[in-house]
């Protein structure tokens, strides 16, 4: 062989020795065009029992959890009580140019507009929204943030139910059981419908609603560029000197912002759950996660007051025309894991049943086709992900840690749960329940809860281009099972 040659082969074989293990790795990170969530990734058990007539081991070998005697299927799982609606909401979803704080973008609509109505309800009642998909074109569905509502309600495309295609509509049934603010969103092509628009406030009154307090829902959402609360640049709501205001910051972006006033507050809860014994604030400002909510209590001084959502939108309440400049952001920061009174839990998250691990990473590598910087969940990429398998009535702890160099809020569905420390400081305060977790980097939340709510829930990041790029793991009971499947005819795309 001639030295040319010789050097030319070297050469290829040099080329192959890259190029084979990257199109290995391009090739395995390539979704099915369909698939159930029960197969992807691998099961975890933390440490519980495991299905009867398993083999019992975890591991990466698939599981098949569908052909199971007996397995009740998610789309069995709906509202019990079977009484006639007390509220109906009819919301029309349409895609297109909508005006926002006179703007006009490209985005979705509910009703003619961004966000979608705001949707009250008293505590107890049964709510039913009849979604009419009018034109867009990739289908919809509803998912109830921070609502814990029956697994067949939860709204998730190619999980609990089918996207709803154009010229179809499709009814959420549930009773809202617990009090308090939250919202609701598309969660079929999350990152993409959520960021144009198609979303509103879900407020729930307790039963007894003190008298004269003035409730104003906040929700804060950036359109492209645009920051907007209630659609506008700074909202104004008018009340009298002295009026107690509730005031209902809802977080729909995809980072965290911190919200300040002029005057003092008291942070009355924390997604949807009231703080126990919460004190006045002063000089310091609140973080609303990504997802979150957090309602403020506030009196109306002579001049009126302003909550700042961040350092681009505000709302402004005091008497007609009331103008309050821009309060100073605050240097310091209420720390919810110490703040408020303790109150008792309702079980004892120190004697869990589960215990599991959830830690984000990031690594190089292929997620569906495309090459990139890549969350990992306890080191895996997207598809190879946990499903978390609890049973019903088991308490669980989770821990949740992030080296990933990015905020993560981290978001599971139909549960509230409480944090038990943070960096391994215990919480002192009011008991912190949470639907969405602002996991910083460098962090490490242990949280638990109780398994109460039987379904496959997602368990995921809320910086929807995050779950996006694959930051998406499940939780799932024994004992059931999902027809839905991701792709397929359809279209489902949760993500
Ligand atoms: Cu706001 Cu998966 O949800
Ligand atoms: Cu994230």
């Amino acid at each position: 062989m001639s030295k040319e040659r010789l050097r030319l082969l070297l050469a290829s074989v040099a080329t192959l020795v890259v190029v084979l293990p990257i199109g290995y790795l391009w090739q395995q990170s390539l979704m099915p065009s369909t698939y159930s969530v029960m197969d992807m990734g691998y099961v975890d058990y933390g440490g519980g029992p495991r299905r009867s007539g398993d083999d019992g081991h975890d591991g990466h070998d698939g599981h098949d959890m569908h052909d199971r005697a007996g397995a009740t299927s998610v789309a069995d799982l709906t509202e019990r009580s079977d009484r006639a609606a007390d509220v109906t909401v009819d919301l029309v979803a349409r895609q297109g140019t909508v005006t926002v704080a006179g703007r006009e973008i490209d985005g979705y609509s509910l009703n003619g507009r961004t966000p979608g109505p705001t949707i009250e309800v008293t505590q107890g009642r049964l709510l039913e929204v009849r979604l009419h998909n009018r034109d867009v074109e990739e289908g919809i569905t509803l998912h109830w943030h921070g609502v814990d509502v029956p697994n067949a309600e939860d709204g998730v495309a190619g999980v609990t139910q089918d996207a709803v295609q154009r010229g179809e509509e499709h009814v959420y049934r549930f009773v809202a059981r617990d009090a308090g603010t939250y919202w609701y969103h598309s969660h079929q092509v999350s990152h993409e419908q959520v960021r144009g628009g198609l979303f509103g406030t879900l407020v729930v009154q307790p039963r007894r609603a003190p008298a004269g307090v003035v409730d104003v829902p906040a929700v804060m959402h950036t359109y492209d560029s645009l920051t907007t609360v209630n659609g506008t640049r700074t909202d104004h709501v008018t009340a009298r000197p002295g009026q107690r205001v509730r005031v209902r910051v809802v977080n729909t972006d995809n980072g965290p912002f911190q919200a300040w006033a002029s005057a003092p507050y008291r942070v009355l809860a924390v997604d949807g759950t009231d703080v126990h014994g919460p004190t006045p604030v002063e000089d310091e400002a609140v973080t609303v996660t990504a997802g979150g909510r957090v309602d403020l209590s506030l009196t109306v001084p002579a001049d009126g007051l302003r909550v700042q959502l961040g350092s681009a939108a505000a709302v402004v309440v005091g008497r007609e025309g009331a103008e309050v400049p821009e309060p100073d952001a605050p240097g310091a920061e209420v720390d919810l894991l110490s703040y408020g009174a303790p109150a008792p839990l309702g079980f004892d998250p120190a004697d869990a049943d589960r215990s599991f691990r959830y830690a984000v990473g990031r690594r190089p590598g292929f997620v569906k086709g495309r090459p990139g910087l890549f969350w990992t969940v306890n080191g895996h990429l997207f598809p190879d992900v946990p499903m978390f398998v609890v049973r019903e009535g088991d308490v669980v702890r989770m821990t949740i840690s992030n080296s990933s160099g990015d905020v993560h809020p981290m978001h599971l569905h139909g549960h509230h749960a409480v944090v038990v420390s943070r960096d391994g400081r215990r919480a002192t305060g009011s008991p912190w329940w949470f639907d969405s977790l602002d996991v910083e980097d460098g962090e490490t939340y242990e949280v638990a809860f109780v398994a109460d709510n039987p379904g496959v829930w997602m368990d995921h990041c809320h910086n929807l281009e995050h779950a996006r790029d694959g930051l998406v793991a499940h939780l799932m009971y024994d004992g059931v099972r999902t027809p839905y499947r991701v792709g397929g005819a359809p279209g489902n795309e949760p993500e």
